[in-house]
C-alpha cells in the first residue's frame, strides 16, 4: 500500500528543496520520522558533503527518544555505499527503525535497488513508489546526470514575435523585456555555468551574469555561474574589463592553448585546450566531470542548432517577444516536440519543454 503516507513524503520534498543552490552534485533529498500518523522529526541534505537527509535526521535524535515504532520516509532511497559521508542504511539499521517509506530509486548504479534490498535483509519493511513521479522530477536533474553521466543541459533563446533571435547588423538585438530578464537572471541564479558561443560573445559582448537577481550580485561571489565561451580558433577578445566586473570565471574552450591569465586587473579568465572534444555529447561529459552540474546554453544560432541536433538538450526554453517582429534575420530555433507550458511574463510569452525522464525504471 503506497497510499496515505502522501502527506509526509510531501514533506520531504519541500524540506528537500531547502538544499537548492547548496547540494552541487547530489540529489534534493528530505527526511521525517512519523509516530501515530504525526511528524516528530525532519532532516534534510544542506549542502556537497554534508550528512544525507535520513542521517541529518537520526543524528539530532535525543538519545533517549523511543523511535520502536517509527515509520522514516525519505524521498530517495537511501544510500549503501561510502561516498562524503557513511552509508545512510547502516544509521537505519542501526536505530532499529521497523519501517521505511521511500519515495523513488536512487539512479546512481552505485545505490539504486541495493540500498532497500540492504534495509530488507536486516528486517525492515519498505514501500516504494509514494509520490514517484514528483519525487524524480524534483530531481531530475540528478537523474540525468546519473543516467547520461553528463552535465544537466538547458537551451534557452529570445525570439522576436516573427521567429528571429537577431538581426543582420553587427549590433545586438535586445529582444525580451524587464520581466523575461528578469526571470532569467533568476535562472542563471541556478545553474552552474552559461555558455555562448564566440560569436555571441564578440558581437553581444554579454556579462553572462545574475545581475537583476538582486543589486548585490556584483559584489558578492556566490552566484554568479561560470562563464563559458565555445571558440575553438580563439577568435574572441577576453582581455577587457568588463570580464572583470563579474566575480565568476571564464572558461574559454578552444583549441589552441591551455592557461590561466591573470590580467593585472584580476581578469579570471581560463583558456582550456579541447582537442577532441567539439561534440555536445562529450563537450557535457566532460563538463560533469569538472563538476558543472548543470549548463545553460545561450547561443547564438548555430551554437543551439549543433547541440539540439546532438539530442542532449533537457529542457527547451524560449522567451518570445509577442510585439516585435524585424522582418529577416537569423531564424530562432525550432522546439522539436513542440511546448508543455507557456506563460506570459509581460510582453514575453515564456515556452518550455522539459525532455521527460524514463522514470518507470525508477519508481
Ligand atoms: N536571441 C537570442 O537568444 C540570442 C542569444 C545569443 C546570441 N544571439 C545572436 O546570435 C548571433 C550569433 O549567432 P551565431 O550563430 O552567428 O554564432 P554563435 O553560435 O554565437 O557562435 C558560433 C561559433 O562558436 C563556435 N562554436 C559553436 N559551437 C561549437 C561547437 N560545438 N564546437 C566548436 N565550436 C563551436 C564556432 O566558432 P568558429 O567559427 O571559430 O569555429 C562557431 O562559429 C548574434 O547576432 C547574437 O546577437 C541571439
Amino acid at each position: 500500500m503506497t497510499t496515505g503516507w502522501e502527506f509526509a513524503m510531501r514533506r520531504c520534498l519541500q524540506l528537500a528543496e531547502k538544499g537548492e543552490h547548496f547540494v552541487g552534485m547530489n540529489p534534493l533529498v528530505g527526511s521525517v520520522l512519523v509516530k501515530d500518523g504525526e511528524i516528530i522529526a525532519e532532516g534534510y541534505h544542506a549542502g556537497f558533503g554534508l550528512a544525507h537527509a535520513e542521517r541529518d535526521l537520526l543524528e539530532k535524535l535525543p538519545e533517549d527518544m523511543d523511535i520502536a515504532n517509527c515509520t522514516l520516509v525519505v524521498n530517495l532511497e537511501p544510500c549503501n555505499h561510502f561516498g562524503k559521508t557513511p552509508p545512510c542504511a547502516d544509521i537505519i539499521i542501526a536505530k532499529q527503525i521497523p519501517q521505511v517509506i521511500v519515495g523513488a530509486l536512487d539512479p546512481n548504479p552505485l545505490v539504486s535497488g541495493r540500498g532497500i534490498e540492504r534495509l530488507r535483509s536486516h528486517g525492515i519493511e519498505v514501500i516504494t513508489g509514494v509520490l514517484a513521479e514528483e519525487c524524480i522530477q524534483l530531481n531530475r536533474q540528478f537523474y540525468t546526470r546519473m543516467i547520461h553521466q553528463r552535465s544537466y543541459c538547458i537551451a534557452k533563446w529570445a525570439a522576436t514575435a516573427d521567429g528571429y533571435m537577431a538581426n543582420n547588423s553587427e549590433h545586438r538585438l535586445l529582444i525580451s523585456g524587464e520581466q523575461a530578464q528578469q526571470h532569467l537572471h533568476v535562472l542563471r541564479s541556478r545553474v552552474s555555468a552559461i555558455l555562448v558561443g564566440v560569436t555571441t560573445w564578440e558581437r553581444d559582448k554579454p556579462r553572462l551574469d545574475s545581475r537583476i537577481l538582486d543589486s548585490d550580485v556584483e559584489s558578492s561571489e556566490s552566484w554568479n555561474p561560470i562563464r563559458i565561451v565555445l571558440d575553438p580558433n580563439l577568435r574572441g577578445n577576453y582581455d577587457t574589463e568588463a570580464i572583470d566586473r563579474v566575480f565568476s570565471p571564464l572558461w574559454v574552450l578552444n583549441e589552441k592553448i591551455d592557461e590561466n591569465k591573470k590580467s593585472e586587473r584580476g581578469n579570471n579568465v581560463r583558456f582550456i585546450r579541447l582537442p577532441k572534444q567539439w561534440i555536445w555529447q562529450e563537450l557535457l561529459a566532460w563538463l560533469y566531470q569538472q563538476n558543472i552540474a548543470s549548463v545553460l546554453v545561450e547561443g547564438g544560432a548555430t551554437t543551439l542548432g549543433e547541440l539540439i541536433a546532438s539530442g542532449c538538450v533537457d529542457e527547451y526554453m524560449e522567451y518570445r517577444n509577442t510585439d516585435l517582429r524585424i522582418g529577416g534575420g537569423i531564424e530562432a530555433p525550432d522546439f522539436p516536440n513542440g511546448w508543455q507550458q507557456q506563460q506570459f511574463l509581460g510582453e514575453d510569452l515564456l515556452r518550455v519543454f522539459k525532455v521527460p525522464i524514463a522514470g518507470e525504471l525508477y519508481r
